[in-house]
């Protein structure tokens, strides 16, 4: 015990040479750390630790010499060849979800803070991706498969120059050695392994090999490339490590790390290296295991009554999942985890119902992160598979003003979608319901911009244009500081697949679809800045955009006459009592009449929408010839006046349906 304390101690090795460095453990050692990265008790670097989607980095701290000293000629020294070799696990609270990924960094920076964790591991963001100018040499170890940098599978290694989309990649794995046959290597097993990264300055090939720790370095590379980085390496180049989580509890952690210059990297004393953590799955279910054998060779009798209770358990907690689901895996929560996560769907947790689903409030078993869990009855194979893909791409979406949606489970005849938990719910209940505090007029304009924000996010700002679909107050979910997010993407998309008879060939719901909509069935960004404007005016006016009871039934029609007559502050909602800035009261009501254009194409955009908002861009003179329509007459004109007046319980019941996300 006293030796293992004594060994503990000495962890850090001092390096002989500047250009040489081993340490086995990290206790006490000088290695620069930011983000999420720490050096636990046990000397263990933990470079993100099962945080959802932070990020950490780990740099040793003095500049290296990539290039030989100048010689009196002048002009760059030449290319050194360096090595480095470490010993890393990742480790996730479930068995197959985790996110994202470790890797080892050659930097011209030890400042990587304007990067992004998720897909980016730490080490770029959107803007800076492929960008030959960032200088950054990676190898990384990536568990996610993230097909927008045309990753080979969730659980690879792959040289990296400057940008994500690897210049070689393959499956985590090794040759072994006395058969020579490859073995695959899961990366997030929570078991310790071992990466060589050797580079020749001559050749400009990069070696990437790995295998179990304490397995002898294979004969044999992983990945291998030839890599120029002659534009990229300098006097002063800074080594690493950088990783990033995703939305699972996910920890990244380098045991021990050697690097040397024009050399090959000094072994690590493995009896040295800190012990890994306990990664929960892993260790509960070897316990659970070595107790059943116990118990069967001690009582026959019991391990059958075990039998019998894990068998209907799965049958219980049985889950749909197919092959084509697997890539998928790190978006899948098991439904027993969602069962317990929600007290077994008891109502006492239900949040809202509606013609969609479900929505019960829930806790995650291990990480006891609040949640929205939304179960959605749809029997239809059909279009499940792209209506999968399409979700696990919603949950790459990263905007303040939108809800993120962590994940998503299947069962027979359901599907169950997890989201943030949003704790004041649904703006329409602010709007509509008694007994809920007035919204503020600052309240309403920060949430207008806020849901403008998003929007402009999902149309022009994120990789691909992503129509929203069904933008209404009931959709806009208020976080803790009442900012206000966009909820429940892409559901409307699987009902036009065409299985659930109460909607008919119009998704969306009524007073927020815009006309073309009803004509050609296509949604497009147009559609969705039409909502935006029903949306403005219900926000301003206090108002349903269609409220069958009411004189003034649709609700643009009746702020179009007022404005027509100069009387448009009348029909701004009373409860403010007239506390409110008039010029952003008439931005507002004159911004949604505008988005409400019948014709697709004198509504503005996202981005012009944003401009108006934030007092960026005049806002056009509207003359009465411009908006010389009328919402109602046209709805009727095009047959939808059954569809209008059959509509109205509906309206109701469709605007409690996300109501709770
Ligand atoms: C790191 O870079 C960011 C900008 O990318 C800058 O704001 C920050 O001050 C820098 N930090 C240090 C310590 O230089
Ligand atoms: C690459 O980055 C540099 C410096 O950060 C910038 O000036 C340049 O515009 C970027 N190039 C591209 C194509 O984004
Ligand atoms: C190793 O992984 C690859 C890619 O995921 C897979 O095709 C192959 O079947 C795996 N081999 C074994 C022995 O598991
Ligand atoms: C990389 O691997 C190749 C082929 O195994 C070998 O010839 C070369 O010497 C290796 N380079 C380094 C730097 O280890
Ligand atoms: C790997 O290299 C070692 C040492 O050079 C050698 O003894 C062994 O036979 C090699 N294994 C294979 C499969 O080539």
């Amino acid at each position: 015990m006293a030796t293992k304390i004594l060994l503990f101690l000495f962890l850090l090795v001092a390096s002989s040479a500047e250009d040489t460095f081993i340490f086995n453990g990290f206790r006490g050692a000088n290695v620069r750390l930011d983000g999420a990265a720490y050096v636990n008790s046990d000397g263990l670097l933990l470079v993100t630790d099962a945080v959802r989607q932070t990020m950490g980095h780990a740099f040793f701290p003095a500049p290296l010499q990539f290039r030989s000293p100048r010689g009196g000629g002048g002009g760059g020294g030449k290319l050194l060849s360096f090595s480095s070799t470490f010993v890393f696990a990742m480790g996730s609270q479930y068995t197959g979800v985790n996110g994202c990924g470790l890797a080892f960094v050659v930097s011209g920076t030890n400042n990587l803070s304007a990067a992004l964790p998720n897909q980016y591991i730490g080490l770029f963001n959107k803007g800076n991706n492929g960008n030959s100018s960032d200088r950054i040499l990676a190898v990384e170890l990536d568990t996610v498969l993230n097909p927008e940098f045309g990753d080979i599978d969730g659980n690879h290694v792959g040289i990296d120059l400057n940008s994500l989309t690897s210049v070689r990649a393959r499956t985590a794995g090794y040759y072994d050695g006395t058969t020579d046959q490859f073995k695959n290597l899961s990366l997030v097993s929570g078991q310790p392994m071992q990466v060589w990264v050797d580079y020749g300055g001559d050749d400009m090939i990069l070696n990437v090999t790995m295998s179990p720790v304490g397995t002898p370095k294979p004969n044999q590379t992983l990945v291998s490339s030839a890599v120029d980085l002659s534009n990229v390496v300098s006097d002063s180049m800074y080594v690493g490590f950088a990783s990033g989580t995703g939305s699972f509890f996910t920890t990244h952690c380098v045991l021990g790390w050697s690097f040397r210059m024009n050399g090959a990297a000094p072994a690590l004393d493995y009896t040295k290296l800190p012990p890994v953590p306990q990664f929960k799955t892993g260790g509960r279910s070897r316990k659970l295991a070595i107790w059943l054998t116990v118990a069967s060779t001690l009582f026959v009798l019991l391990v059958a009554s075990v039998v019998v209770f894990f068998v209907r358990r799965r049958i219980k907690y049985a889950e749909l999942l197919e092959d084509w689901e697997r890539e998928y895996g790190p978006h899948r929560f098991s439904y027993k985890d969602l069962f317990k996560a929600t007290n077994g769907f008891k109502d006492k947790d239900l949040l809202g119902i509606g013609g969609f689903g479900r929505v019960y409030r829930g806790v995650l078993p291990t990480s006891k992160i609040e949640v929205a869990v939304k179960r959605v009855s749809h029997d239809s194979k059909q279009g499940m598979k792209e209506f999968v893909a399409e979700i696990v791409s919603i949950g790459q979406l990263r905007h303040r003003n939108v809800v993120q949606l962590l994940g998503y489970c299947r069962r027979k005849g359901e599907l169950l979608l997890v989201y943030d938990y949003m704790p004041n719910a649904s703006l329409d209940k602010f709007l509509h319901e008694r007994g809920k505090p007035v919204l503020t007029w600052d309240q309403r304009f920060r949430i207008i911009k806020g849901v403008a924000s998003g929007l402009l996010y999902l149309h022009e700002d994120w990789e691909q244009v992503v129509v929203h679909r069904d933008i209404k107050a009931s959709n806009v979910l208020l976080d803790s500081e009442m900012n206000g997010r966009l909820g429940d993407f892409g559901l409307a998309r699987l009902y036009e697949h065409g299985s659930v008879p109460q909607t008919t060939h119009v998704v969306g719901t009524m007073g927020y679809i815009a006309p073309e909509l009803g004509r050609t069935g296509k949604a497009t960004t147009a559609t969705d800045v039409f909502a935006y404007g029903a949306f403005l005016l219900e926000v301003a006016c206090g108002r349903r955009p269609i409220e069958t009871k009411s004189e003034q039934m649709v609700l643009v029609d009746w702020v179009l006459e007022n404005w027509k007559k100069g009387s448009v502050l009348a029909t701004c909602d009373r409860r403010l009592r007239g506390e409110f800035p008039v010029a952003e009261m008439e931005l507002v009501l004159k911004l949604g009449l505008l988005c409400s254009h019948p014709m697709p194409a004198a509504r503005p955009g996202m981005r012009q929408v944003m401009q108006f908002l934030d007092g960026d861009a005049a806002f056009p003179e509207l003359t009465p010839a411009y908006l010389n329509f009328s919402i109602l007459s046209l709805l009727e004109n095009q047959g939808f006046d059954d569809y209008v007046m059959s509509f109205p319980s509906t309206v109701a019941t469709m605007s409690a349906v996300s109501g709770a996300i």
